[in-house]
């Protein structure tokens, strides 16, 4: 071809080019506007379930893992006040004991046996036996179970390189998050499905949404919860059962040893208010400022927000062993 021909060639594609362009732009814009819009309407505008819908103030039952401190406590009250009665579990009687008071102080209950019920159960989710799995079922049959809230979970006692961690956290970090989330269900979810009726919330995080370096157990064992959660909830959405995964950033708790709530860190009161006013099946992200952070960490690209999550938790471990060695010296 002259070099003329080829000028003029290209000429020719020079509109398709630009055509091809505007095209793009469009799709680009209307991507952009509907994820804005579904962000909106999922964060702020989305009514959620009804409580009643699971037998709030009709009887049912309320069984939260974890009861006893943190997320799990504040599930624990709030469900009692919308209605529910309620069986906490968790690992010490006196704790568990206490926030049965709260309760009863927050529902205007004289004691027990007057409006809601409660019943706990002392169980190490991470060393329970068949044994005691057994006594858990017995405890269940008597009730009928509107909700189920798998809240227990625990992390590494702080950042550390999977090389380094020990087989007992391992092991522990599995057994509570993954092995006794599943127990728990398989005791509960078969009722509930032959009720055509029940919920089934179970706590996500941040980290099982993206690989966390230097957590990374705890890390894959919520991303297990988060599989796991959406395929149960097909399962389940035929026969009325709603299965909720809720993706979680930072709660000020126990767990995260943040103390002070700040507007991307809720206390667990606020942050459980969002939840049980948002129910809705598969993975949500109930509070909107996590909302908002997630929705900014879809856009990164993956290996960015790795890189930035691995050099935080870096920072989090060097200033955990600073904290260490300082409390070592005054000891
Ligand atoms: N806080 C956050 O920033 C955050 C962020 C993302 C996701 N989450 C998730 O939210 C859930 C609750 O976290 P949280 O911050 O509320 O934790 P938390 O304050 O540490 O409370 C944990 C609860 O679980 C119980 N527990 C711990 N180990 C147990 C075991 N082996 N057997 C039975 N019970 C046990 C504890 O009671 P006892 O010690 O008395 O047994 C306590 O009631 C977890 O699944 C966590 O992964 C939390």
């Amino acid at each position: 071809m002259s070099l003329l021909g080829s000028m003029q060639a290209h000429l020719n594609a020079v509109p398709h080019l630009v055509l091809g362009l505007q095209v793009l732009g469009a799709l680009s814009a209307a991507i952009a506007v509907s994820g804005a819009l579904s962000f909106t309407y999922d964060t702020f505008l989305r009514p959620g379930v009804s409580l009643r819908k699971f037998g709030a103030k009709k009887g049912a039952w309320a069984v939260v893992t974890g009861a006893s401190d943190g997320i799990g406590r504040e599930f624990a009250i709030q469900l009692a006040r919308a209605g529910f009665n309620v069986l906490l579990a968790a690992r010490n009687q006196a704790k568990l004991d206490s926030v049965v008071d709260d309760i009863f102080k927050a529902c205007g209950n004289g004691g027990e046996g007057e409006g809601v019920q409660t019943k706990t159960f002392v169980v190490d989710f991470a060393s329970a036996d068949d044994a005691r799995w057994e006594a858990f079922l017995e405890e269940l049959k008597p009730i009928e179970v509107g909700v189920l809230v798998n809240n227990v979970g625990v992390s590494h006692e702080f950042p550390s390189d999977f090389v380094d961690t020990s087989p007992e956290e391992l092991g522990t970090i599995i057994n509570v998050n993954v092995t006794a989330t599943l127990r728990i269900t398989s005791l509960i979810a078969p009722s509930m499905a032959s009720r055509k009726k029940g919920l089934i919330l179970n706590m996500g995080s941040f980290a099982g949404a993206a690989p966390t370096p230097m957590l990374a157990v705890y890390s894959a064992s919520k991303a297990f919860v988060r599989t796991w959660s959406e395929s149960l909830a097909a399962e389940l959405a035929p026969k009325g059962v709603v299965v909720e995964h809720a993706n979680t950033y930072y709660v000020t708790s126990a767990m995260s040893k943040i103390r002070r709530p700040s507007l991307f860190i809720p206390t667990p009161k606020a942050f459980v208010r969002a939840v049980l006013a948002k129910i809705a099946p598969g993975t949500t992200t109930p509070y909107w400022t996590h909302a908002l952070i997630g929705a900014v960490l879809n856009l990164a690209p993956s290996k960015v927000v790795l890189a930035y999550t691995h050099s935080l938790l870096k920072d989090t471990r060097r200033r955990a062993l600073a904290k260490r060695a300082k409390l070592a010296k005054q000891e």
